[in-house]
């Protein structure tokens, strides 16, 4: 096989509608950057695409959720997500957004260009529609029991449970999310993409030419998609977010967020380079897409109907899509919040981005789902990369100092540094990387690592010092070349590990190299190295427990916070006659000093005025309180916070998420007047 020099190699663009989890990671972005980093150092040329997929019910649901517009919301999620996909050290070119301008004009362009050319059907068909919400349920706003498998909570675009593409007609006893209400069918208008059209075309391209090539549950999926006959498929939607239908009689309508999404892969590479083309329409470029099962059919039929449709694009050379990983023997679920989520992750183990890697990738869901535990994270951590990694090369870098001064010593090669079979360990990788077995790539790179180590323990140049100098150094003249070779063939897997061993050993930044990988002499003999710094560090019983116990509780918190709050207990009509609720008026307000979110208050409640202590500082700002009208619970028992008596309390209202709100009256009310 003759490899090209250039890859344009996409990550599936996560919905803004969440932070990323490990499931992410694990599926998509540890792969796909490994990969990368793998083909950097083999001097090709690489567009390493990512991006935040901006459109779409998911974002609008959220939105809802959240009680903030759609804009809202992926401006948040799409900050938190860059941010931690660059401290994790995902090497993205470009971290572009489809709700970036260049998207809008990228997807509008396609469309028209389609549209222009007649390769849309239009039809207009029946369509349920929430009567209540007046909305037509697109894709999630519809959820209803499964044709194919009958799992109760299945969406209107597709089956969770059995993976099943499905259209909001074919749902049985579907049910608005909006609204609980049972949806009415109703007439609209819209493009159809007619992938029957292409079924011939896709037979020969995957069925016929892909066998053996993409792997088994890519080609096993879109195989039987396509013998079992390819239907229209609309691509453009009822909805009020996201990029417009750009033809008359379409007000109100947007692209299909399937249809618009992919081509974010594009407008990226245009925010990245004016060059663009040469990532999309050469020849000599090989296109690969990393995505989950879940995203198959997107990738290798509909997205290639259409590019094949425009026909000025390359088609998708490989699409590696990844089995599920689960997290402690559930589905990972960003709405029941049962997840590791990356932010948080780097905050609880700072600097430790290769552990996770390593975790994920040895684990990777390449062929089956797998599941993440935390027990499994920490044995992987103490049993392979301290006692394995880690220990060799800090062991070598130790008995360097100890014995040499911190100077590779001389090697009259007493023990062949071939036998250590580093060519044939790196084909073995390279092999892996190419077909896209990342966990037989990393297995194969310790078994050097684990090789260094078990000629140490044989050798013990810690007892063979008081014997045999001469020996001892060319034991740890070996010792150290490994570790030199190792710190590159790492590389791809472990970047941060391999930058620490190469700046230890003092190696040569041109050292990292495929082509170095197997080389004797990368370290020079008298060559001084600097003291070790631990590379991996054991992850005690308790860290891991505190990890299982968050996930727990969160889950629980969640299940609470997804729904609603719950009901408390019952109490009489006296107990709540008990209340004096008011109408009041901030007139004064000012920051307690030395705390966050303490602001002192002074209320008007039209007879009389007083001072009290609300905890929302972090919330608001003194100057916008002055004149807002609130209620306020006047016959609290006062309290004295900061040294200030607080009287009675500021009502709020409590949002599911985190969001905090007056209760305000509707128009200006009387200063006083009761609540109830
Ligand atoms: O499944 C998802 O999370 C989608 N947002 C993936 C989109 S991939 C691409 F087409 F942009
Ligand atoms: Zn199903």
């Amino acid at each position: 096989m003759t490899y090209p020099q250039r890859y344009t190699v996409t990550t599936a663009l996560p919905y803004a509608n969440g932070p990323i989890h490990i499931g992410h990671l694990a599926g998509v972005y540890v792969p796909a950057d490994i990969y990368v980093r793998y083909l950097r150092m083999k001097n090709k040329e690489v567009a390493f695409i990512g991006g935040s997929d901006e459109h779409g019910v998911p974002i609008t649901i959220q939105a809802k959720l959240e009680g903030v517009s759609p804009q809202d919301i992926v401006n948040k999620y799409h900050q938190i997500i860059k941010k931690s996909f660059k401290d994790f050290g995902i090497s993205f070119d470009v971290y572009s957004r489809t709700s970036a301008k260049i998207h809008h004009e990228t997807a509008t362009e396609f469309f028209k260009t389609l549209y222009d050319q007649g390769e849309f059907v239009e039809k207009t068909i029946e369509q349920l529609y929430d009567a209540e919400a007046r909305m037509f349920l697109a894709d999630r706003y519809v959820q209803g029991r499964c044709p194919k498998c009958t799992y109760e909570e299945a969406y209107g675009d597709q089956c969770e449970n059995c993976g099943s593409s499905l259209s909001p007609t074919e749902l049985i006893e579907p049910k608005s999310v909006l609204s609980g209400a049972k949806p009415v069918l109703r007439k609209t208008k819209h493009w159809y993409l007619p992938l029957d059209k292409y079924e011939n075309w896709l037979k020969d391209w995957i069925v016929k030419g892909k066998k053996g090539e993409w792997k088994p549950n890519v080609f096993g999926q879109c195989s039987s998609w396509i013998n079992d006959g390819l239907r229209a498929r609309a691509v453009t939607r009822d909805l009020d977010w996201g990029v417009p239908v750009p033809v008359d009689g379409a007000e109100g309508k947007v692209l299909y967020v399937w249809f618009d999404a992919p081509i974010g892969y594009i407008s990226a590479t245009k925010e990245m380079t004016t060059d663009w083309e040469k990532w999309w329409k050469s020849k000599d470029s090989k296109l690969v897409h990393f995505i989950g099962k879940d995203n198959i059919v997107f990738h290798c039929i509909i997205f290639p109907s259409m590019l094949k449709a425009e026909g000025s694009y390359i088609l998708p050379d490989n699409v590696p899509a990844n089995e599920f990983m689960n997290l402690e023997g559930n589905k990972i679920s960003t709405s029941k919040n049962w997840a590791v989520w990356l932010h948080e992750y780097l905050k609880d183990f700072p600097g430790q981005q290769d552990v996770l890697r390593y975790v994920l990738t040895s684990n990777a869901p390449e062929t089956k789902d797998n599941d993440f535990t935390w027990k499994d994270f920490q044995a992987k951590n103490n049993n392979e990369l301290v006692a394995i990694l880690g220990n060799f090369i800090n062991r070598v870098v130790v008995l360097t100092h100890k014995y040499f001064d911190g100077q590779v010593p001389e090697s009259d090669s007493l023990k062949s540094f071939k036998e250590f079979h580093v060519e044939e360990i790196k084909d073995r990788v390279d092999k892996a990387l190419d077909n896209y077995k990342f966990r037989e790539g990393l297995a194969e790179m310790m078994t050097l690592a684990r090789a260094g180590n078990k000629y140490l323990a044989d050798t013990e140049p810690w007892h063979l010092i008081k014997t045999d100098k001469k020996a001892v150094a060319t034991i740890l003249n070996n010792c150290l070349q490994i570790s030199a070779n190792l710190a590159i063939l790492m590389a791809p897997f472990l970047p941060y590990t391999s930058q620490k061993v190469f700046e230890t050993l003092n190696l040569k930044k041109s050292f990292l190299k495929w082509d170095y990988i197997g080389k004797v002499d990368l370290l020079e003999e008298g060559q001084q190295i600097i003291k070790a710094n631990l590379l991996f560090t054991k992850v005690e019983d308790k860290e891991i427990e505190n990890q299982v116990n968050k996930l727990t509780s969160t889950k629980n918190q969640n299940q609470k916070r997804e729904t609603h709050f719950p009901i408390k207990e019952e109490i009489e009509f006296d107990d709540f006659l008990k209340m004096d609720i008011r109408i009041v008026k901030i007139i004064e307000a000012e920051k307690v000093p030395n705390t966050d979110k303490l602001l002192k208050l002074k209320i008007d409640l039209g007879f009389e005025q007083r001072t009290i202590i609300s905890g929302i500082a972090h919330l608001y700002k003194p100057e916008e309180m002055i004149g807002k009208q609130a209620s306020y619970l006047a016959n609290l028992k006062a309290r004295k916070i900061k040294g200030v008596e607080s009287r009675g309390m500021i009502l709020m209202i409590q949002e599911s998420d985190s969001g905090l709100k007056f209760l305000s009256p509707d128009g200006e009310a009387e200063l006083g007047s009761t609540v109830g």
